[in-house]
C-alpha cells in the first residue's frame, strides 16, 4: 500500500463523526450479535451497553461462551454486530464498510487477540513498524522505549515463531501499543504466561493508563481483576454486573 492509500485510509477513519477527542474512549450501545448455523441460532450478545473513559482499565469476565470474544470482535470492527452501535474516541465504527472499519481500527486501536497475534513473516521490530505505519505514526524512538519496557531489547529482530509464549505475549503488547492507541483490546492477554510475565504485562497496562490510555481486557485472572478500575460480568450475552 502506498503513502496515498494510507493517507486516504487515515482520512476515512476521521471522516463524518468528527475527530474531536471525547471523554469516552469507547461507547457501546445496545449491541446484538447472532451466529447462525444450519440447525441453530446462538444469541451471543443480547443488548450490551457500557462506556469506557479515557484512562480507565475495564475487565470483562464471564464463563466460557458468555460472549467476551464476540464483544471484543464487534468493538474492533472485525465483526459487524446485528444491532447497536460502537463509537471509538468519538468515531462510530459500526455500519461502515470493512475498509472503513479497518482504517478506524488501525488509527485508534491496539489489539491483543487470543491467537495469531503477530505476523510470523515479520520480526518484532517490523511488526511494530507496520502497526505505526498503518496508523500514520512512525516513531523509531517509541519502538526502542516500548521494547525495553517489555524487556525484549535483545529479541527486537526475532521472528514470532522463534519466541517463547511469554515473549510472544510481551511482544504482542508492544505491537498493540506501538501506535499509541486510544483504546486497547486484549482477549485473555495473560492466559498463557507465568506469574512474573503476568505482573510485567499488568504494569504495562497501568503505565498505558497513566498516559490516558483506555483498555478493555477479557480475563479470568484474579491478578488482573484486582488491578483494573471496573469489572463487567457477562452471562449469556448480557451484562449481569458492573462495578
Ligand atoms: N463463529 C461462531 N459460529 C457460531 N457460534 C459461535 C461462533 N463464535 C462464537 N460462537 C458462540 O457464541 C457464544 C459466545 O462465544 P464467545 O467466543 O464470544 O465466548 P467467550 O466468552 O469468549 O468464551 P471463552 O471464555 O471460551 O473464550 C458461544 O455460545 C459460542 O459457542
Ligand atoms: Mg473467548
Amino acid at each position: 500500500m502506498g503513502t496515498e492509500a494510507r493517507k486516504s485510509i487515515a482520512m476515512q477513519a476521521d471522516s463524518d463523526d468528527g475527530t474531536r477527542k471525547t471523554r469516552f474512549a469507547l461507547e457501546v450501545r445496545d449491541l446484538y450479535r447472532f451466529y447462525h448455523t444450519a440447525e441453530e441460532e446462538t444469541l451471543a450478545l443480547r443488548g450490551v451497553s457500557f462506556e469506557v473513559k479515557n484512562g480507565e482499565l475495564v475487565a470483562i469476565m464471564g464463563p466460557s461462551g458468555s460472549g467476551k470474544s464476540t464483544l471484543l470482535s464487534c468493538i474492533s470492527g472485525i465483526a459487524e454486530p446485528d444491532g447497536g452501535c460502537v463509537t471509538i474516541a468519538g468515531v462510530r465504527i459500526t455500519r461502515k464498510t470493512e475498509i472503513e472499519r479497518a482504517a478506524i481500527r488501525a488509527a485508534k486501536m491496539g489489539i491483543m487477540l487470543q491467537s495469531g497475534r503477530l505476523f510470523d513473516q515479520l520480526s518484532v521490530y517490523d511488526n511494530m513498524l507496520m502497526k505505526m505505519w498503518l496508523a500514520g505514526k512512525v516513531n523509531r524512538k517509541r519502538i526502542d522505549s516500548l521494547i525495553s519496557a517489555v524487556g525484549l531489547t535483545e529479541r527486537l529482530h526475532a521472528f514470532p515463531s522463534r519466541m517463547s509464549g511469554g515473549e510472544t505475549a510481551r511482544a504482542s503488547l508492544a505491537v498493540a501499543l506501538a501506535s499509541d492507541p486510544d483504546l486497547l483490546l486484549a482477549d485473555e492477554p495473560t492466559g498463557e504466561v507465568d506469574e512474573a510475565t503476568e505482573e510485567e504485562l499488568i504494569r504495562l497496562f497501568e503505565s498505558y493508563r497513566e498516559n490516558g490510555g483506555a483498555a478493555i481486557i477479557a480475563t479470568h485472572s484474579d491478578s488482573v481483576i484486582a488491578r483494573v478500575d471496573r469489572v463487567i460480568r457477562l452471562h449469556d450475552g448480557r451484562i449481569i454486573d458492573e462495578k
